[in-house]
């Protein structure tokens, strides 16, 4: 297996309202003790930092949320030297991406937070029709979002946004106006396309379990309709819900995906990475008062540190790399847990295609994703 990259994930865990939809670690607080998670994420790090076996090639930072965009520019901007100090790496070398929410407030800091050393934003759009912001419980308007988009545009190198369809009630023919006016009107290189899911929890949950929230039926009409359009823009999908051209893809992603190491700082946030014991899962304390009190007293807020064997290494390889168009390696380890019997008939298929050294699934593999690899991992 290739672990020679290697990215940092930091979770912030604030938002300014929860969306009803939302099943991610976000919170809402009035006072955020920006200082207090700065001195906990540089702590943060240095403890994974130190377990890691080796130095491998250091490719990215993503500020996740929760809305980074709530951070303090000086905030990113220390935890960005000090990590980039640590890697002995140039933060112009690297890609820094940073997911901001469109509200006015946050928008005003893009300038500051480039200056930080953030060259790529993700901005969580998710409509542009006024009624459906309101009706996902955005607390931005459609106006908000194109000013968002304008600006990362101008301010970054690089730029991204996530839109949500299959919502409530939707049309096919809506959401294919909808996406079609957001490729034309601002030619992202890169956007997340999500199909709106229920989770466990959410106020949505709630409400469709009691007859009260319908969403389309037509899933894989949406799928189908979503990749044909970004098609025409110039935009492949390369991984089930991210489009990009060639050259715009999310390094930061493509390492979840590929089975690279990251570690992953902050309340709640989950890593991967090599120690002299051999690769293993870590995730951190959901709640941010425990995770900020836990590092204070302890230098960690370990909630697991657990050491994969390789039956679990070889399942997140492959279940993830069939949600991409790089598939995943035969190895040493993938082949001693999947079913070449069960691979080859889904070859014949053409849900799967094998070359010398990979599986990749094929357009229609890549819609049936999660099937295939429960059905080729006999599960
Ligand atoms: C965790 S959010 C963080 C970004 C930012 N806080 C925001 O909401 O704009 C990342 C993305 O996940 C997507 N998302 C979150 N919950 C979802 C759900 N239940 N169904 C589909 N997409 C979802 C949204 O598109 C969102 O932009
Ligand atoms: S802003 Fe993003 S992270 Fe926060 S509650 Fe809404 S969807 Fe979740």
């Amino acid at each position: 297996m290739n672990q020679d990259e290697i990215g940092v994930y930091i979770h912030f865990p604030y938002c300014e309202k929860k969306c009803p939809y939302c099943d991610f670690n976000s919170h809402i607080t009035k006072h955020i003790k920006h200082r207090r998670f700065l001195e906990a994420y540089k702590k943060d790090f240095d403890y994974f930092f130190c377990k890691l076996k080796e130095i491998p090639k250091f490719v990215s930072i993503f500020f996740g949320g929760g809305t980074p965009s709530l951070m303090e520019p000086f905030v990113v901007n220390e935890i960005i030297n000090h990590i980039c100090t640590k890697f002995d790496a140039s933060k112009n070398n690297i890609e820094i991406t940073l997911e901001a929410n469109p509200s006015s407030f946050e928008v005003e800091k893009f300038k500051d937070f480039k200056s930080a050393g953030i060259n790529r934003v993700s901005v969580g759009v998710q409509s542009f029709i006024e009624e459906d912001l309101k009706k996902l419980g955005r607390v931005h308007n459609s106006t908000q979002a194109t000013n968002a988009i304008i600006k990362a545009n101008e301010i970054f190198d690089r730029f991204s946004f996530d839109l949500i369809y299959a919502r409530e009630n939707q049309t096919i023919q809506q959401w294919q106006e909808e996406l079609e006016f957001a490729l034309k009107e601002f030619k992202p290189e890169h956007i997340s396309l999500y199909s709106l899911t229920i989770e466990k929890g959410t106020e949505f949950f709630k409400l469709h379990q009691d007859g009260k929230l319908t969403i389309p039926r037509n899933q894989e009409d949406f799928y189908e309709i979503t990749n044909e359009i970004c098609a025409k823009y110039g935009l492949g999908r390369y991984e089930v819900s991210n489009y990009s051209t060639s050259q715009n893809k999310c390094r930061h992603n493509i390492l979840y995906w590929t089975g690279k190491q990251y570690i992953g700082i902050g309340p709640g946030a989950h890593g991967r990475i090599e120690v002299n014991e051999g690769r293993v899962a870590t995730m951190n304390v959901n709640s941010p008062e425990k995770y900020l009190k836990s590092i204070e007293e302890s230098g960690n807020a370990i909630q697991i540190f657990e050491k994969l064997n390789d039956e679990k290494i070889a399942w997140e390889f492959v279940s993830t790399g069939l949600r991409t168009v790089y598939g995943f390696q035969l190895n040493e380890i993938t082949q001693k847990f999947i079913n070449t019997q069960k691979l080859q008939t889904l070859v014949t298929e053409d849900l799967l295609t094998q070359n010398k050294t990979h599986i990749i699934p094929t357009e229609k593999g890549l819609s049936l994703c999660d099937g295939i690899s429960k059905f080729i991992f006999d599960i």
